[in-house]
């Protein structure tokens, strides 16, 4: 059966011969559930004649003529069915199937070796595994790819420090921990001020890289396991999962292909410094991309072009998306050009960069510690569980699920492309837009259901006789009537957030549910009231909605709170 959205537009068609038409979710809910801004409608009729034409069309919808647009009211007996809907489907309402043969590849978190997983990376981890989430939850294959910054000249100049003086052995390598690589690789920038062949030095070295020399390599090796295993403590701390681990330096194979074959050699000039450039002005952009440096060693975009011709030939995908900030819209407009220039994308594919914003502290300056440095994630993430045992949290396992989830709700909670303004306050808010509140909301929701003693006489056949029955004579007060309706529009909501790659439509969603829920809560009596059975279901089914969307968010929801 179509949705009661498409039923509309049909009838509506129908109504007024006009194909196009289009049916919004008002922002303001006394507009009723869906509407339509009647000057796009392009006909002879009036409002009026339309509006009651509809409503002789026997759908369970009420439409309503006001201020030039249509309001559309879905009626009773549909926000009830999709009650029993939540009721029968559970956890797997909303999901669906229109992503089915679909595949789509996402690049996300993605931190640099030999440094910290800093602020910067979480975004993309965090916005990353909720775009996962929610394409999985529509029925694409989904493959999610942590491309790890592990090649590049910035080896070089670990690997010139290490080498001389500061070599990793098998008896020293405990003492090498990921800040210890990082403050190697400030101390060469030190040096490198005073001492200008340091930087030639350290290409020398990227290039013995490059070439596969035995030394260099080992060293490499053993800085990225170092990282990994710093790396791994930090996803598991936030419960996330990245189907595959492909660093840049992975695709060294591809790459060498790449470079010699005929489409890139076709399209490869001389650039400054003898680098080898590819043209993008036939792609409208007159600033060329730089594939090759002067002493042939490769660059990230080598590396990240090499990535799509991989990518495309494993896993044919329909999409590619990558979760990185704002700061590289350039130059992924210039490799999705280049790209499509070299034939390694079909225009059939799309290339999705999400181009997150940043995050600022709260003077509106970038996020960092005194002394100027970024802020590391590991002392965050603490802070985060320190201040959910704060609020009460005694018990470990909670107090980092309320930690972990308010960063993540925090996070997705803004555009994705505007900036964050870094707020504890807020953050942990237990009254306001935050996951604690979201959180407490479920748990409440738990212990009410818990104390129902009549949930056994509840079974679901019992409810639907119960309903059928008696819909039509059912009182359904304004504050059921605001939740019916807030939980029907699940479905939708995550159908667009996908679509617009925006985890914070869902966010500013659950929000509001969890509000018009607990209008109700504080007004109703649920255990013991009039339409306990009504109430009780609702209860539920906002509790359902409210877990899997959060879940969708990648956020727990703890059990009580
Ligand atoms: N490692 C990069 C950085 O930290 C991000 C990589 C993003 N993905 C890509 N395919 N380029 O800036």
């Amino acid at each position: 059966m179509s949705s009661i959205k498409e039923q509309i537009i049909k009838a509506l068609q129908a109504v007024t011969k006009t194909k196009k038409i289009s049916l919004e979710f008002p922002e303001n809910e006394a507009f009723g559930d869906y509407s339509s801004n009647a000057a796009f409608l392009n006909i002879d009729l009036k409002i009026d004649e339309v509006v009651e034409k509809f409503n002789q069309s026997g759908l369970p919808v009420r439409a309503e003529a006001k201020a030039g647009f249509i309001n559309f009211w879905l009626k009773k007996d549909v926000l009830v069915d999709d009650l029993m809907q939540i009721d029968n489907e559970k956890e797997k309402y909303g999901s669906s199937s229109i992503g089915k043969g679909k595949t789509v590849v996402i690049d996300y978190s993605s931190p640099n070796i030999a440094k910290p997983f800093g602020i910067g990376h979480l975004r993309s981890t965090i916005i990353g595994q909720a775009l996962y989430n929610l394409y999985e939850f529509l029925g694409y294959e989904v493959i999610g790819d942590n491309h790890l910054g592990d090649w590049g000249t910035q080896f070089g100049k670990l690997l010139y420090m290490l080498h001389e003086e500061n070599m990793i052995t098998a008896n020293n390598v405990s003492d090498f921990d990921i800040s210890k690589l990082e403050e190697l690789y400030v101390e060469f920038h030190k040096l490198a001020e005073k001492d200008t062949t340091l930087e030639e030095k350290a290409r020398e070295w990227f290039k013995k890289l490059e070439d596969g020399d035995s030394k260099a390599k080992e060293i490499w090796k053993k800085c990225v396991d170092i990282s990994l295993e710093e790396f791994d403590r930090i996803y598991d701390l936030l419960g996330v999962k990245i189907d595959f681990t492909l660093g840049e330096s992975s695709y060294r194979d591809e790459w060498q292909n790449l470079i010699q074959s005929k489409s890139v050699q076709d399209n490869l000039s001389i650039g400054e410094g003898g680098a080898k450039i590819i043209d993008l002005s036939k792609e409208g952009i007159n600033i060329p991309l730089m594939f090759l440096k002067g002493d042939g060693g490769t660059t990230y975009a080598t590396r990240d072009l090499a990535t799509i011709a991989f990518r495309v030939r494993k896993w044919d995908p329909d999409i590619i998306i990558y979760e990185v900030g704002a700061e590289q819209t350039f130059y992924f407009k210039q490799i999705f050009a280049a790209a499509r220039l070299l034939g390694l994308v079909k225009d059939d594919i799309k290339l999705i960069h999400t181009a997150h914003g940043l995050y600022l502290a709260g003077d509106g300056k970038k996020f960092a510690t005194r002394e100027g440095k970024t802020v590391k994630l590991d002392e965050v993430l603490t802070e985060a569980i320190k201040r959910a045992e704060e609020l009460g949290n005694s018990d470990e396992k909670i107090a980092q699920q309320v930690g972990i989830g308010a960063i993540k709700y925090f996070d997705l909670m803004h555009s994705v492309q505007s900036n964050v303004v870094f707020d504890w306050e807020k953050m942990m808010n237990l009254e306001g837009n935050s996951g604690p509140y979201l959180q407490y909301t479920v748990a409440r929701i738990n212990s009410v259901l818990a104390k129902s003693t009549n949930k056994q006489s509840l079974a679901k056949s019992e409810f639907g006789k119960q309903i059928s029955k008696s819909t039509n004579k059912w009182q359904i007060n304004n504050e059921e009537m605001t939740v019916l309706r807030k939980l029907c529009r699940f479905p939708e909501i995550i159908a667009t957030a996908a679509i617009n790659y925006s985890p914070n439509t869902l966010c500013s969603y659950l929000y509001n549910l969890a509000q018009k829920f607990n209008s109700f809560y504080n007004k109703d009596k649920i255990i013991g009231g009039e339409n306990e059975s009504l109430r009780l279901k609702l209860t539920s089914a906002v509790g359902t909605v409210l877990k899997s969307g959060l879940g969708i968010l990648s956020i727990s929801t703890p059990e009580k709170m």
